[in-house]
């Protein structure tokens, strides 16, 4: 019998819109996801948008410990306000300015970073596939 093949993750195109600047508070943390077009196959893409002032991080929302989200829902996500944002599995604590974990497990290894920029319209867009490798 075939072992089924894990599923991978989705990695949208560039030009993918993750939100607007305009529904982010300055110093918030939020939550997003878009679904895989085939969710046999692949995971939906799951990612950070972290805003301080004018200037959006984003961040794909992946444990660098075991892979999982940070939090399994908005109001369970850890993260002080232009600081850094939390793991609430084992509590490992991530920059809010590059990602880089700073404490826990996985000291050093980073959240997968997505390169943003926001339109004039002020979305936030990808402008590149997926996150940076
Ligand atoms: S899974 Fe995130 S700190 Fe362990």
């Amino acid at each position: 019998m075939d072992t089924p093949s894990p599923l991978t993750h989705h990695t949208p195109a560039a030009g993918t819109v993750l939100g607007r600047l305009d529904a982010l508070a300055d110093g918030s943390a939020t939550m997003g996801e878009l679904p895989a077009p085939d969710a046999l196959t692949h995971k939906p893409f799951r990612y950070l948008l972290l805003r301080s002032g004018d200037t959006v991080k984003a961040y794909e929302n992946r444990c660098a410990h075991f892979g999982v989200p940070l939090a399994a829902r908005q109001d369970l996500l850890i993260f002080q306000p232009h600081a850094s944002i939390s793991c609430n599995v084992h509590y490992a604590r991530y920059r809010w300015s590059d990602g880089v974990c700073e404490s826990g497990d996985c000291v050093g290894e980073a959240l997968p970073a997505i390169a943003v920029q926001l339109d004039a319209q002020g979305n936030i867009c990808m402008v590149g596939d997926g996150p940076a490798p």
